[in-house]
């Protein structure tokens, strides 16, 4: 049964391919120890494992409690995405977080609470609902950083994008040098100026939402991050874009979002653009593929900018 299971499991063939070209060498090798890892888990915490759900970097399947209490483990190469993961589900623990029940660092293994029925965001087709609903649960989510924190901050995105430029003199894919050096003058200049700092989720989307019973909604799989709340919704903001006019769908959500959280609309806008020209260099490829949604991302935000600051921004504006 145990072997059966392997099979079918390290069939999800996508997953494999990450692990492989994200962790190299290191990843193959924890691949290989996968079924002894989730033997190790079932044995500690008493659960049984059943068939993961669809997988990307990380291994999760639902799990039965020896009393019958529903539960997810999920597994991770160990390293610094997995340390960064368990400190942020300790510091943003609340009701709208998902429950981390109990861990083990050297595995790279956490327990959590399992959601039912689970459904993402995404599922939810009216946008303005499905704004309303991020919003709530954000609300409730992000806090004061709590002392002194090993979780990395919105500096280390400008550090990032730095890289990419000094890697890329010429531009990167599909986006051009002026548009990238744009985009660190924006980063630059909104540190500069930087507002209340937050203890963030890092990865806040639609795919990350999962409802939890019929009314309520939680946040999973957090990478922690430091920074303005504004932020951390632009990743929210580059999901489930329509094709056709996504700048509409962008500004709306905008509205919403600004309007429920009281957020800083100018500088959510900025923080769009340079955040959508980071993220697409992410998804850059050798092969010339990358995320065209996070590329269209990049003009709908000058575009929005543009519509409600024609003029020319000056740092003091950007109180
Ligand atoms: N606590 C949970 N309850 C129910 N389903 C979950 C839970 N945690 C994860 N999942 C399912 O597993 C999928 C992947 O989990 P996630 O933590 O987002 O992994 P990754 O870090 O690889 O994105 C989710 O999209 C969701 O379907
Ligand atoms: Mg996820």
């Amino acid at each position: 049964m145990f072997e059966n299971r392997w099979n079918r499991t390290l069939l999800q063939e996508r997953f494999v391919k990450n692990i492989k070209h994200h962790f190299k060498q290191e990843g193959e090798a924890w691949l290989e120890r996968l079924p002894e890892i989730s033997h190790q888990c079932e044995q500690t915490w008493q659960v049984e494992m059943m068939k993961p759900y669809e997988l990307s970097i990380n291994y999760v399947a639902p799990a039965v409690g020896k009393d019958g209490r529903k539960l997810v483990v999920k597994l991770s190469v160990p390293g610094e995405e997995f340390t960064c993961e368990l400190e942020a589900l300790r510091q943003l623990e609340s009701p709208a977080m998902v429950r981390l029940i109990a861990f083990d660092e050297n595995l790279g293994a956490l327990l959590l609470e399992r959601m039912e029925p689970g459904g993402t965001l995404a599922e939810v087709e009216e946008e303005d609902k499905a704004c309303r609903i991020a919003a709530d649960v954000f609300e409730q989510l992000t806090r004061e950083p709590l002392g002194e924190t090993t979780l990395p901050t919105t500096e280390d995105r400008t550090a990032s994008l730095a890289k990419i430029v000094s890697y890329y003199p010429a531009g990167c894919g599909p986006i051009s040098r002026s548009t990238l050096l744009e985009a660190q003058q924006t980063f630059n200049r909104l540190h500069r100026t930087r507002k209340k700092q937050w203890l963030l989720h890092g990865d806040f989307h639609h795919y990350n939402i999962l409802q939890d019973g019929e009314e309520k909604w939680k946040a999973i799989d957090p990478k922690g991050l430091i920074g303005e709340r504004e932020y951390d919704l632009i990743q929210f903001l580059l999901n489930k874009l329509p094709e056709e006019d996504p700048v509409s769908v962008i500004d709306k959500r905008i509205q919403i979002f600004s309007e429920f959280l009281k957020l800083d609309k100018q500088r959510f806008v900025l923080w769009g653009f340079c955040h959508s020209v980071l993220a697409t260099c992410w998804t850059v490829e050798g092969n010339g593929n990358y995320n065209r949604p996070f590329y269209r991302a990049i003009a709908a935000f000058q575009q929005i900018h543009q519509k409600y600051y024609h003029h020319e921004v000056h740092e003091a504006e950007i109180r």
